[in-house]
């Protein structure tokens, strides 16, 4: 049987640890659903459909990545896509406790579905999307550290609210 994977995050906005998680995955497994969750954030930065848009572009390449939303319980989105996998990136130990109980949380809930962590290369355990707006927001350089069209979004983003 095909082993589907589901992707989920907040992706506010996409960084390319999140883009090297998404690549490796797509070799690992025969498809991955890159889930942006509607409800993560309530003030994001970008909207919901700002981010699908980023990650239908990004991945445009890739045919066996689909960019989906979900709200409501992680869980029981992965049950309705048949899917038998949640992959969630690991940066450093200080994800670990939160990842570990969200992983220990969903296998109580369904038990089927196991978690998978997977490590972004090197040079993109640093990076948080968090991080990324706040030294953008503060004039510094993200270059390299997000896909070039979130970095032009982020620029539109700051000389609209300039405007
Ligand atoms: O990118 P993030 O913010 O680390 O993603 C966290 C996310 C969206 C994957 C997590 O908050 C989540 O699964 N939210 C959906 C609601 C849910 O199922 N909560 C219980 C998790 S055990």
């Amino acid at each position: 049987m095909p082993t589907l994977a589901v992707y989920p995050g907040s992706f506010d906005p996409l960084t390319n640890g999140h883009v090297d998680i998404i690549r490796r995955g797509a070799r690992l497994f025969d498809r991955i659903i890159v889930a942006v969750a509607v409800n993560a954030d309530k003030s994001p930065l970008f909207s919901m459909p700002e981010r699908v848009d980023i990650a239908r572009d990004v991945f445009r390449d890739l045919t066996n990545v689909e960019v989906d939303t979900f709200d409501g319980l992680l869980i029981e989105y992965v049950s309705q896509r048949k899917a038998q996998v949640i992959v969630r990136g690991l940066r450093a130990v200080s994800d670990f406790e939160f990842e570990f109980q969200m992983a220990l949380m969903n296998q109580r809930l369904d038990g089927r579905i196991e978690t998978v962590f997977m490590m972004p290369a090197e040079q993109y355990t640093y990076i948080s999307s968090r991080l990324i707006k706040e030294v953008f927001s503060l004039g510094g350089r993200v270059h390299g550290l997000v896909p070039d069209t979130v970095e032009q979004r982020l620029r539109e983003k700051v000389s609209g609210s300039r405007a």
